[in-house]
């Protein structure tokens, strides 16, 4: 009598026992780092577990091209990148850095541990995925741009966003703080456009075009050619509306005035 009541208790038990398991094998197994696969994940880096694993992983994903692009752990579900219709709907939102997490809102990245890797890899160009935001936000600028109507608009082929490291970047950051800096080479200018028309003329076809952030200070506007051949003293950047800004020229005096920001190939 007692062992026939015995028997269903340590059966239960066992079973629990392997229930437990079986719960803490794949909880383990679905928080292990997807680089090393040896240490936990920790938040702070992402789907990885340490900064070490991050670098690795914004380089080559984690190693198996059969997972999903997003999450790295479950399988690439048929004919697409991502495991399944959470991870699809992160890809066009995407980090450009780790791409396994929606990116800060204005930001191109999603946070400061990304921003370190992206200094570490710095200067380097990452292609933005078309259908992707801010593929979209760069052709859409050039769209608007555009002043020519009566030329159509070429197609974009690619996008890249340009990674420039903390040494390069810095001077444009000082410049723009504090533009009585501004005393650069006067006679030599670098020529931008507003109009992405007039910046396209110089690069088709298959060509490449930069989009870049400008700091423009004074501006001396003109109204025709050889009105000023330097930068006029007191002014930081000379603005020709060339045919109603159709064919609008900036022009920059300082090196430091300008950075790239987005390579568009066509
Ligand atoms: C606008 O585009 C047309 C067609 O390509 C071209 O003939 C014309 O010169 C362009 N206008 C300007 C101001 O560039
Ligand atoms: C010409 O370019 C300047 C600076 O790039 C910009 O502020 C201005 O609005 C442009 N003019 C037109 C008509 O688009």
């Amino acid at each position: 009598m007692s062992i026939l009541n015995a028997k269903p208790v340590v059966l239960a038990a066992l079973a629990a026992s392997a229930l437990v398991m079986a719960v803490s094998m794949a909880f383990n197994d679905k928080r292990l780092c997807v680089v090393c696969r040896v240490y936990p994940v920790s938040p702070e880096y992402t789907v990885t577990c340490s900064f070490t694993c991050i670098q690795i992983f914004c380089q080559r994903g984690s190693g198996d091209p059969r997972m999903c692009d997003v999450c790295h752990r479950h399988p690439k579900r048929q004919g697409q990148q991502q495991c399944g219709d959470e991870c699809a709907g992160v890809t066009n939102v995407a980090c450009l850095i780790c791409k396994s997490r929606p990116k800060d809102g204005r930001h191109d990245l999603c946070s400061l541990t990304c921003k370190k890797v992206a200094m570490i890899l710095a200067p380097c160009i990452l292609e933005v995925p078309r259908g992707h935001t801010i593929y979209d936000m760069v052709e859409g600028k050039f769209k608007r741009a555009w002043k020519n109507k009566s030329s159509p608009i070429p197609v974009i082929k690619r996008v890249f966003k340009i990674i420039e490291n903390e040494e390069f970047q810095k001077p444009y950051e000082l410049y723009r703080v504090d533009l009585a800096k501004a005393t650069g080479a006067f006679g030599v200018g670098v020529y931008t456009s507003s109009a992405s028309n007039k910046a396209y003329s110089y690069c088709k076809p298959n060509g490449a075009l930069l989009l870049n952030k400008v700091v423009l200070g004074r501006v001396r506007h003109v109204s025709g050619w050889n009105e000023v051949m330097s930068c006029p003293p007191g002014y930081n950047s000379v603005i020709f509306e060339r045919m109603d800004g159709i064919l609008n020229e900036t022009i920059l005096y300082c090196d430091d005035a300008i950075r790239p920001v987005f390579l568009i190939i066509f």
